[in-house]
């Protein structure tokens, strides 16, 4: 059987969706558009992506919102049934469960993505998160060890078993520092080859695990010119492990026929309609070391994390949307994910109108017709 595997499948710029399980989806904002993340509205949008070519959706794992007037991230459809569904629904797109290690057994967890790629004829995919929000381990009655080298030295031993499931058919024993495991075997094993691993770390520790592991590697695109370096960075790190990994970022879109209406739409959401209760909760809690940065930096951050959770802003008309892709493109990133304030109106507009650009401009291939 040929696995239809969307995303590794099509050697181009890549282009998913981040968070549509989550509400408010990546716009900290309260104005009554905002993403409600129901099921109705991501099976509406996930269909309307499959059938326009798009490559991937990632959902966020999160237990607890971020509190403010919305409790921004308070709503959340879980990522590995939410994926389930999603996979049932459609044909070619690859769906991603994102997973805490700590708080979820990788025995089952292998069985899990098994099961859900053989329900999409090989569409799972794996995000794994070894852990950085304290409140939700507490709020989950687990301890987040202070230290990088515990929480991916766990992660990387969780990984070795689930690549095991996945690989051998006998059953064996392991005995390792954090799993004793008897008899143990993982039936069935993924469609074809491994599913796609995301990981987005952002740790000396955290980048050591995924250039060891992932086939996708997330980082903030905030400044191009240090993107350039970090992507170089990131691709000779794993080279050097003889692995080859894809570096995408995740980006903001508002686009509208003229510059005025994206920035008019802007105005609207952000402005006095900004969460700032749940946005400085999410400051406080992602940027711990920021106060060490230059002050306009922080406030660039600080707007940017309010807009579209710190994503790269593609602001405007659909041709200045697809010059801000073809630039994260040259600078390195091999894709993007994509939000919006209402991913499920606004995205029909980016897909007749960004989409062509990208297509003509090389970047992206014709979306193909079964
Ligand atoms: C694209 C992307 C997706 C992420 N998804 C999640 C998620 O769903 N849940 C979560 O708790 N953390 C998520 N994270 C956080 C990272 O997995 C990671 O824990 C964080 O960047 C801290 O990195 P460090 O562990 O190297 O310090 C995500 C980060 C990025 C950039």
């Amino acid at each position: 059987m040929t696995a239809c595997r969307g995303m590794l499948r099509r050697p181009h710029f890549k282009l998913g969706t981040f968070a549509t399980n989550c509400s408010g989806g990546m716009s900290v904002t309260k104005v009554p558009e905002r993403w409600s993340a129901n099921w109705a509205d991501n099976l509406r949008l996930a269909r309307m992506l499959d059938d326009a070519g798009i490559d991937f959706m990632l959902p966020i794992a999160r237990w607890i919102g971020y509190g403010g007037e919305t409790d921004f991230h308070g709503r959340v459809l879980e990522t590995m049934t939410w994926a389930a569904g999603l996979l049932a629904s459609t044909r070619n797109i690859t769906v991603f469960a994102t997973i805490h290690t700590t708080a979820n057994h990788p025995v089952v967890i292998a069985k899990q993505i098994a099961t859900i790629d053989e329900i999409s004829g090989g569409r799972a995919g794996l995000n794994i998160v070894a852990g950085w929000n304290e409140p939700e381990y507490r709020a989950l009655g687990l301890t987040l060890p202070d230290d990088h080298e515990s929480r991916y030295g766990y992660a990387q031993e969780w990984f070795d078993i689930i690549q095991a499931l996945w690989t051998r058919d006998a059953p064996f024993d392991w005995d390792g520092a954090n799993f004793k495991l008897h008899g143990v075997y993982g039936l069935p094993h993924p469609v074809d080859s491994r599913p796609p691993i995301i990981n987005a770390a952002g740790s000396v520790q955290g980048r050591d695990f995924a250039v060891r592991n992932a086939d996708f590697l997330f980082t903030p695109a905030i400044d191009l010119a240090r993107s350039v370096e970090e992507v170089k960075a990131l691709k000779d790190k794993a080279a050097d492990v003889g692995r080859s990994v894809d570096v995408l970022t995740f980006s903001h879109v508002v686009c509208r026929p003229t510059e005025q209406e994206a920035k008019d739409y802007v105005a609207r959401f952000m402005g006095d309609q900004i969460d700032t209760g749940a946005v400085d909760n999410l400051m406080n809690l992602q940027f711990a070391h920021a106060h060490s940065f230059p002050h306009d930096l922080l406030a660039l951050i600080r707007d940017r994390m309010a807009m579209g959770h710190g994503g790269f802003p593609l602001i405007g008309t659909p041709e200045q949307v697809a010059d801000g892709l073809t630039a994260l493109h040259e600078a390195g990133f091999g894709g993007t994910t994509l939000s919006f304030v209402n991913y499920a109106e606004e995205f029909p507009y980016f897909r007749d109108e960004v989409l062509p650009i990208l297509e003509a401009r090389g970047l992206r291939l014709p979306v193909e017709k079964d």
